[in-house]
């Protein structure tokens, strides 16, 4: 399973490229405004760091728009991926992006019928929420399951994000429910990383290490 970054912050990405386990960044409106910077130059600075796959969202909700914007994005930068809301213009914008070469995400997927139409028109990812999922009472994970279930019937190439996630449990059930893709916060991706258990016993090797490397020091300069 891909890991992505759900953020727009390039300090966050900066911190866990050189790490490797990076596949890609998703952003959304809400998370560039929280950036308060240029769009492109942000996109721009994101690419710049290598990484391959960079979600960027139309605001516009008209087909027209929506091709207009969703073309100028996808011109910044070869890893943009260009993100449709899932509404009958955003269908209709996939279709012809994709048909162009442009790799879309179709985004804001809260049903199995909504994904089976993402496919269909050609999207390159669908994006199901699955903490608003959760959020609103119903069990998010679910939704990834039956999306995944339903391509893998149909061998449809659209690739499963599994977005809105909340928590490493989610990931974990991401990746057992077989999503092509998980995008998570920063803090999420970095208790990914960390048992406590982990923690604990390296302190023990070190210390049982110590130990044992004392008397050698004592030793070495009678020599
Ligand atoms: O980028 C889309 C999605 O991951 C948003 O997550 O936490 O705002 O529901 P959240």
């Amino acid at each position: 399973m891909q890991l992505f970054l759900d953020t727009a912050n390039p300090e966050e990405i900066r911190a866990v490229w050189p790490t490797g386990i990076l596949d890609g960044v998703t952003t959304n409106p809400t998370l560039v405004a929280k950036e308060g910077r240029d769009f492109e130059e942000l996109l721009r600075e994101i690419c710049a760091l290598g990484v391959p796959s960079v979600s960027a969202e139309v605001v516009a909700t008209d087909v027209d728009g929506m091709l207009r914007e969703g073309r100028h994005l996808a011109s910044l930068h070869p890893s943009i991926y260009v993100k449709c809301p899932m509404t009958t213009a955003g269908l209709a914008a996939t279709k012809r992006l994709s048909a162009e070469g442009i790799r879309v995400n179709l985004t804001l997927v809260f049903s199995a019928n909504q994904a089976l139409l993402a496919a269909k028109v050609g999207a390159a990812y669908v994006s199901p929420f699955v903490g608003r999922l959760d959020d609103h009472g119903q069990d998010g994970m679910a939704l990834v399951r039956e999306i995944v279930g339903i391509y893998r019937n149909y061998r449809f190439p659209t690739q499963v994000l599994a977005a809105s996630i909340r928590h490493p449990v989610h990931v974990v059930e991401a990746a057992k429910a077989g999503a092509d893709i998980a995008t998570m916060p920063y803090a999420v991706l970095e208790k990914l990383v960390h048992h406590p258990l982990t923690d604990l016993g390296l302190e023990r090797f070190l210390k049982d290490w110590e130990k044992a490397r004392k008397p050698m020091r004592v030793a070495a300069p009678g020599r």
